[in-house]
Parts: structure tokens; C-alpha cells; sequence
């Protein structure tokens, strides 16, 4: 008879599920629209056929408050129950180590906590930002910069979500 056996855990336990599902579903919607302001607006790197459309950017705003209010409870939630998801100091040495599982987990905690850092600054540069910029065809603010960084930054990582 087999003793000890442990359940097997699941991935994702049920509160990191829920809190990773909620901001996702924000930051989706904000990264949608985002791309649309961007394409109404702004332009410089590139459009797609899309038509333009003044009303996005309030749907952006709206899509990128809801992702502010949720995104604290999931940084909390990753600083402390999820800690061992995240960058630990020993990391970025066992990087190299891809025949280890260990080299494995290390680039996935590196991967988590660049996205924090990439989504943090998208949310607050999103804050400093004023409406009235881009109407105004204003593409030089500071804010605006890091704020267009961040989305190219949490871009790169969506594909490995
Ligand atoms: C990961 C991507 C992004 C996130 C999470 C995000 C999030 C946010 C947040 C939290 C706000 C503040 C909303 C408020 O105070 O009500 C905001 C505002 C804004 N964002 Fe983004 N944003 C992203 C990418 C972009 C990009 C690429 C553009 C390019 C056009 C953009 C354009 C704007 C504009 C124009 C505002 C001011 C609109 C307003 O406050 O209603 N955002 N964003």
C-alpha cells in the first residue's frame, strides 16, 4: 500500500489564479485599446487599417483604472505568498542551467518579476499621463514615452504568458 502519497498541487493555487485572471483580463483590454489610441493618435512606428476613433481613449482609461484597482492585490499576493516565484538572490547564476529544472524556474521568475516591474510602470505612467495630450497632438511628454515603453515591454511578455 502507498503511504504519503501527497495530492498533486495544482499549478496555480485558487487565489493566484483569480487575482492573475482579473488583472490579465484589464490588461488585455487596456493593451486592445491602447493600440487603438495609439493608432488614432499618435502613429509614428506604424499604423494598422483600423478606423480612427476619439472615443478609445476614455475606453483606454477605463480598461487601465480597472487594472490599476486589481494589479496592487496581485503584487501583494506576489510578495508574499508568491515570493518563490520571483526572482530569489541565487537566480540569475542558475540562469545557465537548462539541463537543471532550476535553469527553468529561474528564467520564469525572471520573467515574472520583469512583468511586474514592465506592468508597474505602465500603470503609473498611465496616472501622470493627461487626457488631453494626445488630442492636442502632444507626442513629446516624458510620461507619455515611458508610458508607450511599458506597452512594448508587457508586449514582449504577453506571447510567453
Ligand atoms: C500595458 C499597457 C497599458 C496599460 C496597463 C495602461 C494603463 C493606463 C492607466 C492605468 C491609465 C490611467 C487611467 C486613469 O487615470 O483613469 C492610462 C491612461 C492613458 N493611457 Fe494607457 N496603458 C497602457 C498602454 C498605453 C499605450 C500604448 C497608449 C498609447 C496611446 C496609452 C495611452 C493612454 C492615454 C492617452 C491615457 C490618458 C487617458 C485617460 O486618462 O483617460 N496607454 N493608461
Amino acid at each position: 500500500m502507498k503511504k504519503n502519497v501527497q495530492p498533486t498541487q495544482p499549478y496555480q493555487p485558487l487565489l493566484l489564479r483569480l487575482l492573475h485572471g482579473l488583472t490579465g483580463l484589464g490588461v488585455l483590454g487596456a493593451m486592445l485599446t491602447a493600440a487603438w489610441t495609439y493608432n488614432t493618435y499618435d502613429g509614428r512606428w506604424g499604423k494598422l487599417p483600423l478606423p480612427d476613433n476619439r472615443a478609445i481613449e476614455g475606453i483606454h482609461g477605463t480598461f487601465g483604472l480597472y487594472t490599476l484597482l486589481v494589479f496592487p492585490a496581485l503584487v501583494l499576493y506576489a510578495f508574499h505568498r508568491g515570493q518563490r516565484r520571483l526572482l530569489q538572490p541565487d537566480s540569475l547564476t542558475k540562469l545557465t542551467q537548462l539541463d537543471q529544472p532550476i535553469g527553468w524556474y529561474s528564467w520564469g521568475r525572471l520573467a515574472n518579476s520583469l512583468t511586474l516591474i514592465a506592468l508597474t510602470l505602465a500603470v503609473f505612467s498611465g496616472k501622470m499621463m493627461d487626457d488631453t495630450w494626445l488630442p492636442k497632438g502632444e507626442l513629446d511628454h516624458l510620461w507619455y514615452s515611458i508610458h508607450l515603453i511599458a506597452w512594448v515591454g508587457m508586449g514582449v511578455r504577453s506571447p510567453y504568458t
